[in-house]
Parts: structure tokens; C-alpha cells; sequence
């Protein structure tokens, strides 16, 4: 009666492959724990410190804001809806829409043209797999802003797709900012590098991001 092996226990693991199974179950489930925590800690820079210096801050600003103003980085931050072109930041030919996500609307999509790479070749589409405008409940224009006006609205986060401090020195890495200083035959660089850059975009946050007088 003992030996007798009831039908359904002919399908369950022995007790010791289980408890191997669990086991390993366990240990992969740390490491991946593991693994997954010392990545997060190598994405993020050391945490703001704010040590507030207007005349730092409004300095380093000004450097910021010419980046931010040239064609690189305008052409996607239009007072419009639809994106600039060129050196010259002229309207985008075809007139693509922003839509409501800044991705374009119906058959004009900026993904049917703007590839995931720049496309060789000069008057060709810059690529990157994000490729779009602000959105448009946040359009986050940059085009005729003074600069008292954008150092203002780049900290406010109803106007900033919801960034705080430290977010905002994350975006200094962001892949469409790293875009600028890749942009595909033909076009200027912006006015600095981009370490240059994301050096004087950090101080202008740590230092109290204040906004010039004009
Ligand atoms: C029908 C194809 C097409 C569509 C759709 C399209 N683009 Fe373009 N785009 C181009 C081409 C081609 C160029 C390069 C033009 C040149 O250099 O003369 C370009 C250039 C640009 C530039 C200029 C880049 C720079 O650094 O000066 C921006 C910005 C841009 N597109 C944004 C968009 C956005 C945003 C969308 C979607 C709302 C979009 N495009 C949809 C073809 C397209
Ligand atoms: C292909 C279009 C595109 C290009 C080129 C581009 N951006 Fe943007 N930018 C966006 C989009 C879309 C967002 C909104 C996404 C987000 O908030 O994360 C954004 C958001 C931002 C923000 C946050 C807005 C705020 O108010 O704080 C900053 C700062 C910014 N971009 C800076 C730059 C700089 C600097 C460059 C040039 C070196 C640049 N962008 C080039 C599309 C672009």
C-alpha cells in the first residue's frame, strides 16, 4: 500500500529537486537585485548640492542660453507647431505638425523620414530613435524667449515636462540633447561642446538657477 504511487504524484518533482529549483530560483533573483541596483547607481550623478551665487549662476546662464538658442537645439523648440530647419532656422519643409505627443500627425510622422541614424549625405533627415517635438500640452518653446524668460520657464516644472533639480541635470545627457553635437552633414555644431555645455548648465542649477535680469 506504502509503494503505491497515487497517479498524481507521478507528476510532481521529487523534494529534492525542488528544493534545488527554489533555491536557484532565490539566488538569481538576488543577483539580479544586485546587478540591477549598482546600475541604477552608476546612471545617476552624485546628488545636487545647491550652494546658491547669483552672480555665478546668471554667468554660467549665459553661456547655457546660447546653446539653447542655437539651431541645434531651437530648430526642435519652436514658438509653433512645426519643427525649423537649417543653419537659418527656417520653417521645415512639408510642414510636418507637432500632434499631440510632438511626434506628427497622420501620414507625417517625423519617424517616416528621421531614421534612428543620420542619413548620409547633406539635406538628409539627422536621426535618432526619439525624434520629436515637446508635446503639445508642454511645447516648451525656446524661440524668442530672453533669456530671463527661458531660465525662468527651464526650472518651473509645469512648464518643463515635470522635472525637478535633479532631473533637470539628467536632461544635460539626454539622447535628442546629445543629438546637437551629432547632427548630420553640413550643419554647425552649437557654440560650445557639450562638455562645456553640461559643465555650465550644472553650475547654473547649483548655484540657485537664477534667471538674468532681462
Ligand atoms: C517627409 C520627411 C520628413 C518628415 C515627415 C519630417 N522631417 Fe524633419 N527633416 C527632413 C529632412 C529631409 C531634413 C533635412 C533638411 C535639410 O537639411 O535641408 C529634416 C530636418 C529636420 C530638422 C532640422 C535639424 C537641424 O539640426 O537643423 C528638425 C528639427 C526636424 N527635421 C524635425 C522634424 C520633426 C519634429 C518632425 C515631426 C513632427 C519631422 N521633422 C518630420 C524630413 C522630414
Ligand atoms: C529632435 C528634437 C530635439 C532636439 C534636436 C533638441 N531637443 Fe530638447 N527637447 C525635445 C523634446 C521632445 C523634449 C521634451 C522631452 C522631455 O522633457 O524629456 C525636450 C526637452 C528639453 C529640455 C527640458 C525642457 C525644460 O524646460 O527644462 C531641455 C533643457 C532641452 N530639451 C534642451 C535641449 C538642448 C540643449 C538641445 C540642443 C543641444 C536640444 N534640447 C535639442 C526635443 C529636442
Amino acid at each position: 500500500m506504502n509503494n503505491l504511487v497515487k497517479p498524481w504524484q507521478r507528476f510532481m518533482p521529487s523534494r529534492t529537486v525542488l528544493i534545488m529549483g527554489l533555491l536557484l530560483y532565490f539566488v538569481g533573483l538576488m543577483a539580479f537585485a544586485m546587478n540591477h541596483k549598482t546600475e541604477l547607481k552608476k546612471e545617476l550623478p552624485p546628488h545636487v548640492v545647491i550652494r546658491k551665487d547669483s552672480v555665478a549662476s546668471v554667468k554660467a546662464f549665459t553661456a547655457v542660453y546660447k546653446v539653447l538658442m542655437s539651431p541645434r537645439c531651437m530648430n526642435c523648440h519652436p514658438q509653433g507647431d512645426i519643427p525649423l530647419q537649417g543653419d537659418d532656422s527656417h520653417l521645415h519643409t512639408m510642414f510636418p505638425k507637432r500632434g499631440l505627443e510632438g511626434k506628427g500627425v497622420l501620414a507625417m510622422k517625423c519617424a517616416n523620414c528621421h531614421q534612428p541614424t543620420n542619413t548620409p549625405g547633406l539635406n538628409t533627415p539627422p536621426g535618432n530613435p526619439n525624434w520629436h517635438l515637446p508635446p503639445a500640452d508642454m511645447k516648451m518653446v525656446f524661440q524668442g524667449k530672453t533669456p530671463r524668460q527661458l531660465a525662468k520657464q527651464l526650472v518651473d516644472p509645469q512648464l518643463n515636462g515635470h522635472k525637478d533639480m535633479q532631473k533637470l541635470v539628467e536632461h544635460a545627457d539626454d539622447g535628442l540633447v546629445k543629438a546637437g553635437w551629432n547632427p548630420g552633414e553640413g550643419r554647425s555644431l552649437p557654440p560650445m561642446s557639450h562638455a562645456e555645455f553640461k559643465k555650465a548648465w550644472i553650475t547654473w542649477l547649483s548655484t540657485g538657477a537664477y534667471a538674468p535680469k532681462k
